[in-house]
């Protein structure tokens, strides 16, 4: 949920330092799952790098926009990527994997423990023995913008398109309520006005090496960044493996 009705307009604001860092460890394994691959932003950069990479999505509207790009890709590209539509808490794919990635804080869209343990279970089960299990995670806040706050403004084919988001956090259920709010302005007239609405998972550091432990992880590192600085604020980047 939370993607269905804005799949369109994800990659106009989905830059991400992330991608280096993914490619980088798949060209290191030469394969490569993607859990929550959406709109193969990441993934079709492990393709054009020699990666043989699938991707398990379950909204259909980020999937067709991950087609249309890979579509677009010449056919060697296009060989190396697979895509299938599965439940993150719930997938049997045909084959394991040397190294199974989660960016975008991809795993809290499993919202309850179950889920999370699901998905991990999942993971290990697709996981060659000795393989990474790579991902990041934004762990709970000190504050929220709770008032709708405009975040971007894109232009894209001579329209103007804005964003803005408003969060709800329930500290008490850990949950993160989140709207986002896409606007599209044709010669500055609103012509499209689009609410996303969706909720997330808080999960704690010590709840989620909890999880990693409890579903027979070894966690080998937990950095702050991608460029695999110190862990100081609020996100974390996990390399686990499958002992
Ligand atoms: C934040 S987006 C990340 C997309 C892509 N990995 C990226 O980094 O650009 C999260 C993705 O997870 C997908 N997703 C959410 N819940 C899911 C579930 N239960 N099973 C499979 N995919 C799910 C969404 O559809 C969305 O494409």
């Amino acid at each position: 949920m939370g993607y269905e009705k804005s799949a369109q307009y994800y990659d106009l604001f989905g830059e991400k330092p992330d991608i280096s860092y993914y490619k980088h460890l798949g060209k290191q394994y030469g394969a490569a799952l993607e859990v929550g691959v959406g709109t193969a932003r990441v993934a079709l950069e492990l393709a054009k790098a020699q990666v043989e990479v699938w991707g398990i999505d379950n909204c259909e509207q980020m999937l067709e926009v991950a087609r249309q790009k890979i579509s677009l890709q010449p056919a060697a590209v296009q060989k190396r990527i697979s895509l299938v539509t599965a439940e993150m808490t719930d997938f049997e794919l045909s084959r394991t994997f040397p190294y199974i990635y989660i960016p975008s804080s991809g795993l809290s869209h499993c919202i309850t423990t179950e889920d999370q343990l699901n998905c991990l279970k999942c993971i290990h089960n697709h996981l060659e023995k000795g393989g990474l299990f790579a991902f990041d995670l934004m762990l709970p806040g000190q504050s929220y913008s709770t008032a709708l706050t405009l975040i971007d403004t894109k232009e894209v084919e001579g329209d103007v398109v804005r964003r803005w988001i408003c969060h709800r956090p329930d500290f008490t259920n850990q949950l993160l309520h989140t709207t986002l709010i896409f606007e599209v302005y044709t010669q500055q007239e609103l012509t499209k006005r689009i609410v996303e609405s969706s909720t997330v998972s808080l999960i704690y550091k010590r709840e989620l090496l909890l999880l990693l432990d409890k579903a027979n992880f070894t966690v080998q590192h937990l950095y702050g960044d991608f460029s695999r600085g110190e862990q100081t604020t609020d996100f974390l980047v996990v390399e686990a493996v499958k002992p």
